[in-house]
């Protein structure tokens, strides 16, 4: 049997260990905040401007059902989806409620350990109406996407990024969550790290019930490669790294998902 329980440190919370070995946090020490949002580069960029998303895009309101009906869905039919639907995911993944003074804290439609928000979410976009496929990248404070990348072998290369799964081939858009993890390591230090990744369930959890509202499927993918995921993503793996991806598409209800 593999001897994984000394590897078990990492799921449990560090808060006492830290004050035991006298830990002062980079916050502590008045090392200066991170950015709350990754910078880009507005001249010879190009944008994805986002509608806001309107109530009356969520077809199935009723949250109950919505909760009993959430599913992972695999089988996507070739049928595209509409800008608003994206727009409307991504609000309701990533979307601002209010950006503190000094832009010190964000918050927004999900909750977020200590409000640090470490995430970052890019979209590939496969087969969405009137957006070219290729790697964008949300920018939560502007409600707009910018391209990062375009491909001739997008799919092929997405597909990779999802360890092969097959079933990403088919979906409209994949969601990439990368973090930088600075951003919540300057207040929680180690702490930051399963912070990090309670964060991207709740995320991946609204991807789930914001698709379920609007009847697209989703599927979680936690299986991705890590070293060709950053690099296709153009992130350094270190000061940004990927940590979940999910699968969005319209649902192909005659086939078992
Ligand atoms: C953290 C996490 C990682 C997952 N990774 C994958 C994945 O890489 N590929 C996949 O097909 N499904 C993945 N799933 C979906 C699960 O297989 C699915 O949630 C599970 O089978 C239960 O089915 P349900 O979501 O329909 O209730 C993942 C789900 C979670 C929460």
């Amino acid at each position: 049997m593999n001897n994984l329980t000394k590897h078990r440190f990492f799921l449990k919370s560090k808060l006492n260990w830290m004050e035991k070995k006298s830990v002062k946090t980079d916050q502590e020490q008045r090392f200066p905040r991170p950015d709350l949002f990754k910078p880009y580069e507005k001249k010879g960029s190009t944008f994805v401007h986002l509608p806001i998303p309107e109530k009356t895009i969520v077809k199935k309101q009723d949250i109950f059902q919505i909760i009993l009906d959430r599913r992972s869905h695999r089988n996507f039919t070739a049928e595209a989806i509409t800008l608003e639907e994206l727009s409307w995911l991504l609000y309701a993944t990533q979307g601002i409620k209010e950006i503190g003074p000094k832009q010190a804290y964000s918050l927004r439609m999900v909750p977020s350990g200590g409000a640090r928000h470490s995430l970052v979410t890019y979209i590939a976009v496969l087969n969405v109406d009137k957006v070219e496929p290729g790697i964008y990248r949300y920018l939560p404070q502007e409600h707009q996407l910018i391209r990062v990348l375009l491909d001739d072998d997008l799919v092929t290369n997405v597909k990779k990024c999802c360890h092969n799964q097959v079933f990403t081939e088919k979906a409209s858009a994949i969601f990439f969550w990368t973090s930088v993890p600075y951003r919540s390591e300057w207040r929680y230090h180690l702490e930051a790290h399963r912070y990090i990744l309670m964060d991207a369930g709740h995320v991946c959890q609204n991807l789930y019930l914001a698709g379920e509202a609007i009847q697209l499927g989703v599927c979680a993918i936690g299986a991705y490669d890590q070293l060709f995921t950053d690099q296709y993503l153009k992130i350094d793996g270190v000061n940004e790294l990927a940590v979940y991806a999910a699968a969005v598409g319209t649902k192909d209800t005659k086939e078992k998902s």
